[in-house]
C-alpha cells in the first residue's frame, strides 16, 4: 500500500481552510495534520513512500458531478462519451466521483435499465462512480421496482415532466411515483418543463418557418420551467416527497424554490455552469462562416440558456450564494455537431440536447470565487460537499477527513487554464461549448482513492480503476 503526504497545502472545506498536511494510506486519508507534524515521533515526509508539495496550493475534496449522461441515447443518437472518456475527462478536470443516469425506456423493466448501465460503466471507469435511475414509463411494475432501488445502491430516480413520447411522466404517474419515494426515502429527482405546452409552441414556430437553434431557446421559455417547477413542489408537498429539482436556469423556478424552502418544504434545486455563464443571444442565436446560424446547436440544451436582458444569471448565482440553490452539477451530454447536432438542420427540435462540460466544472466554478460570485468554501461545498451529503456518498466522498477515501485534487490558485478544443480538452466532441474561456486556476494534482490519476499535465490514470459507489440515502432526508 503506497501511502503519500500532501504537505505545505491549504486544506479547503465547506467551513473553512486551514494550513494542513494530509496523510493518504492506500486508498484512504488517515490523518489531517498540523504542517510538518511528526507521526509516533517519525518525520512522516522521510518515512512516506511519495510527498506531494502543494505549497501555496489548495487542497479540496476531488469534486463530485452528481449529474452526467455517459452514452445516453437521445433523438436518435447517443450522447458521444462512453465511460470510459468521459469518467477521463471528469479526471482531468479534478472530478473524482460521477453519479450518471441509468435509463429505463418505454416498455422496458426498471431492473432491466439499471443492468444495462451497470454493463456499459463497468471496467471502463477511471473514477469511482454511482447511478440514478431514470423511470422513463412510471406503471405497477417500475413503481414496485421503486421499492428495491435503495438497495441496490440507488437512492435516487429521475422523472421527466418534458420530452413527451421520450421520457414524459404525466401527473399521475408523478404522483404515483413521488408516494413510493415518500415511502422509501428515495430523492426524487425532476426535470421541470412543462414538456406539452412546449411540444405546441415548437410546433407552431416549425409551422412559421422558425427552424434555428435560437427558437429552442423561445419555445422553451421561462414559463414553461416555472410552471412545471411549481406543480413539482406541490406534488411533492401533498406526497411528502423530498424533491430535487435539477438544471434549474430561470429566475423564476429558483423563485419557486425558494417559497417552498421558507415555507420548511424539503426541496432542493442544482444548476449547471451553462445557465450561470452562458446566454440565449451570445450562444443560441450565435453565428460563425463555418456552421453559419446553426452555430447555435453547440448550445441547444433543456432547460434552455436564458435571455441576458432577463438577468437570471444574477439571480443563479445570488441563490447559490444564499443556499437557495444547493449545488452545481454539469448535466454533462456531449453530442458532436458533425452528424449529431447536425440532425436538427432544419428543425431544431431535431437538435439533440445537451452540452459536454464534465472537464470543466471545478475550474469554471473556482472562477466564480476569483469573480466574486462564491466564496472558497462554498466553492468545495458546492461542487462536492453538498453532492455527498445530498447523495448519500458523505464521509466517504466530499470532505477530507480521515477515513474518508483520498479522492483528493490540488488546485492551484496561480495556474491559469484555457478551455477549448485544442488545449485542454479531452471530453470525445468536435467543439467545446466553453471555447476560449480562460480560468485564472489550474488543476493540478487529482488523486482517486489514493490512485494519482493526473499529475503535472499528465494522465496517469486508467479505465476499469473507477469503482461502482453504492449510495445511501440523503443527509437531507426529514
Ligand atoms: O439537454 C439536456 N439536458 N440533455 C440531457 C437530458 C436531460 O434532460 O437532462
Ligand atoms: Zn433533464
Ligand atoms: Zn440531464
Amino acid at each position: 500500500m503506497t501511502t503519500t503526504l500532501i504537505t505545505g497545502g491549504t486544506v479547503v472545506s465547506a467551513t473553512g481552510t486551514s494550513l494542513a498536511d494530509v496523510l493518504v494510506d492506500g486508498e484512504t486519508i488517515r490523518a489531517v495534520l498540523a504542517p510538518g507534524s511528526e507521526l509516533l515521533g517519525v518525520d512522516l515526509a522521510r518515512s512516506v513512500d511519495r510527498v506531494i508539495d502543494a505549497t501555496g496550493k489548495y487542497v479540496i475534496p476531488g469534486g463530485i458531478d452528481a449529474h452526467t449522461h455517459m452514452e445516453l441515447p437521445f433523438g436518435g443518437t447517443a450522447a458521444s462519451d462512453t465511460f470510459e472518456t468521459g469518467t477521463r475527462a471528469a479526471a482531468w478536470g479534478g472530478t473524482t466521483t460521477i453519479i450518471d443516469f441509468a435509463v429505463q425506456t418505454y416498455g422496458q423493466r426498471v431492473e432491466d435499465g439499471l443492468a444495462a448501465w451497470h454493463e456499459k460503466a463497468a471496467g471502463n471507469c477511471a473514477i469511482d462512480y454511482g447511478f440514478h435511475q431514470i423511470v422513463g414509463d412510471v406503471n405497477e411494475a417500475s413503481l414496485q421496482a421503486l421499492r428495491g432501488l435503495a438497495d441496490e445502491g440507488v437512492s435516487s430516480y429521475k422523472l421527466f415532466m418534458a420530452y413527451p413520447g421520450v421520457f414524459y411522466s404525466d401527473d399521475a404517474q408523478i404522483l404515483k411515483a413521488m408516494q413510493v419515494a415518500a415511502d422509501t426515502g428515495l430523492m426524487t429527482m425532476m426535470h421541470a418543463e412543462n414538456g406539452p405546452a412546449i411540444d405546441v409552441l415548437v410546433q407552431q414556430l416549425l409551422a412559421a418557418g422558425r427552424t434555428g437553434p435560437v427558437f429552442h431557446g423561445t419555445a422553451r421559455a421561462w414559463q414553461m420551467e416555472e410552471e412545471a417547477t411549481h406543480r413539482a413542489i406541490m406534488l411533492a408537498n401533498l406526497t411528502g416527497a423530498p424533491l430535487y429539482v435539477v438544471h434549474v436556469s430561470a429566475k423564476q423556478a429558483v423563485a419557486q424554490l425558494a417559497a417552498a424552502r421558507d415555507a420548511g418544504q424539503n426541496v432542493f434545486g442544482e444548476t449547471c455552469p451553462q445557465y450561470l455563464y452562458l446566454s440565449l443571444e451570445d450562444h443560441l442565436g450565435a453565428r460563425s462562416d463555418e456552421w453559419g446560424e446553426f452555430e447555435g446547436a453547440k448550445w441547444v440544451c433543456s432547460t434552455p440558456l436564458r435571455s441576458k436582458h432577463e438577468h437570471h444569471q444574477d439571480e443563479l448565482w445570488s441563490a447559490l450564494r444564499t443556499n437557495d440553490l444547493q449545488m452545481v452539477s454539469t448535466d454533462h451530454c456531449p453530442f458532436c455537431m458533425k452528424d449529431q447536432k447536425e440532425l436538427g438542420r432544419g428543425d431544431f427540435s431535431k437538435i439533440p440536447n445537451g452540452i459536454g462540460g464534465v472537464e470543466h466544472r471545478m475550474d469554471l466554478l473556482y472562477q466564480g470565487v476569483v469573480d466574486g460570485h462564491i466564496s472558497l468554501e462554498r466553492w468545495v461545498e458546492i461542487t462536492a460537499t453538498t453532492p455527498a451529503r445530498m447523495f448519500g456518498l458523505y464521509g466517504r466522498k466530499g470532505v477530507i477527513q480521515p477515513g474518508a477515501d483520498a479522492d483528493i485534487v490540488v488546485y492551484d490558485p496561480a495556474g491559469h487554464t484555457s478551455i477549448g478544443v485544442e488545449q485542454t480538452h479531452h471530453m470525445n466532441m468536435d467543439h467545446s461549448a466553453w471555447e476560449g474561456f480562460e480560468i485564472d486556476g489550474h488543476v493540478d494534482t487529482v488523486m482517486s482513492r489514493g490512485r494519482i490519476v493526473v499529475d503535472d499535465r499528465q494522465y496517469l490514470g486508467r479505465a476499469g480503476d473507477g469503482s461502482f459507489v453504492k449510495r445511501g440515502l440523503s443527509q437531507y432526508l426529514l
